[in-house]
């Protein structure tokens, strides 16, 4: 087993470390020579993707934050609405979906059952389903309309990482894809997003190359702590989620994921001296308000005695104030950063747990795939 992890200590710090190649290999061969997408490979009618009027992504787990990423990319660069629901919720509550809805089923595996059930029930309704699945010929992408595959590679460990950033790639592609057919109103932003995604590989690399020795230290240091709370705002709120799922999974840690404007009007409760609280900060650029908002927050937190760590973009100065610590990542759009904001994430959990004598790669009580309801 040692030789199959590549001379990593475990599956998954080798699959932390396969993400800029499982990124890169999700983009490859879907652009044309002019730099324009192309996903001929999901063999749908454009026509459909035209008259379309509503998405709704349906996943379970971790595939559930990518559908949070998706969301927020979508809406804007499409302007079609977007739901996300845990695909077990969406089942049973009698969802309102017709022939111009499409569905988004995200799943690794192909073989949540919770997930398969959601498709058969959406295409009973008449919606059309495109899956976006990491493992070829399963059942999601069977049972779907079209299939949009992650090229992540197996996926060992359970908790999911290189299949996560896979997910969010192929989410940006198809939203990029839908805008490209239906005459967007943001053309040269797109263009931008498109040379953006490419240099992201790379970017994540720089993580793990420069930003690792970081994490593990401050994951070592925090061994024995109880609660971890992560807050995030736009993007960074499904990442944030995601920090504390690892954590969840992982350390057998309490964490809990906030939007960060939701503080005050609750969360803010639980903040005690000594707190660890894990920041996700928005990029300066573009979304100006944003940041300052999220700055503000970090400064309340502070005032009532948290232990401040900061997730933020290269050359973003003005969060060191309030932080305890900060980790840098590198800058990108607004909307890719979480590609590079969740790596630092799953590092943190995985040292932790690893801290604590944990087996990362099989949480205790957890299964890779889900095959029952
Ligand atoms: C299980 C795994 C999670 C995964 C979820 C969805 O709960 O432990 O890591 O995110 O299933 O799996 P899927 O294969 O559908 O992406």
């Amino acid at each position: 087993a040692s030789a199959e992890k590549g001379g990593f200590s475990s599956f998954m710090d080798k699959e932390i470390h396969d993400q800029p190649q499982a990124v890169g290999d999700t983009l490859l061969g879907r652009f044309d020579t002019e730099g324009k997408l192309s996903l001929d490979e999901m063999h749908i009618d454009e026509n459909v993707l035209k008259s379309i009027d509503k998405i709704v992504v349906v996943a379970c787990g971790t595939a559930a934050y990518a559908g949070q990423v998706a969301k927020y990319a979508i809406e804007h660069w499409c302007r079609i609405p977007v739901e996300v629901e845990l695909a077990h919720e969406f089942r049973y509550r009698d969802p309102v979906v017709n022939e111009k809805t499409l569905i988004v089923a995200i799943s690794q595996s192909g073989e949540t059952m919770d997930t398969i059930m959601a498709v058969r029930h959406a295409r009973q309704q008449g919606a059309k389903v495109i899956a976006i699945c990491n493992t070829f010929g399963s059942t999601i992408p069977r049972e779907s309309d079209a299939v949009l595959y992650t090229h992540a590679g197996p996926e060992i460990a359970v908790a999911s990482t290189k299949a996560f950033l896979s997910q969010v790639v192929a989410c940006y592609l198809l939203g990029l894809y839908l805008a490209q057919l239906r005459g967007n109103k943001f053309r040269d932003e797109i263009a931008l997003i498109l040379k953006d995604l490419q240099t992201i590989p790379e970017k994540i690399q720089r993580i793990l190359d420069e930003g690792k020795d970081q994490v593990l230290g401050l994951a070592r240091r925090n061994e024995d702590v109880g609660s971890v709370l992560f807050l995030g705002r736009h993007v960074g709120y499904p990442v944030a989620m995601e920090g504390a799922l690892k954590l969840k999974e992982l350390a057998y840690i309490h964490a809990e994921g906030f939007a960060a404007g939701e503080l005050k009007h609750g969360p803010i409760a639980l903040i005690d001296d000594g707190q660890l609280v894990i920041i996700v900060v928005p990029s300066k650029r573009g979304r100006d308000s944003l940041h300052a908002k999220v700055i503000s927050n970090i400064q309340e937190v502070r005032a009532r005695g948290a232990n401040t760590v900061v997730i933020a973009e290269e050359g973003d100065e003005d969060v060191r104030e309030f932080a305890s610590e900060v980790i840098y990542v590198p800058e990108t759009s607004t909307l890719l950063a979480p590609l590079l904001t969740t790596v630092p994430l799953q590092i943190f959990a995985m040292e932790l747990a690893t801290a604590k004598g944990l087996d990362v790669d099989q949480p205790r009580n957890l299964a890779k795939s889900v095959t029952v309801e």
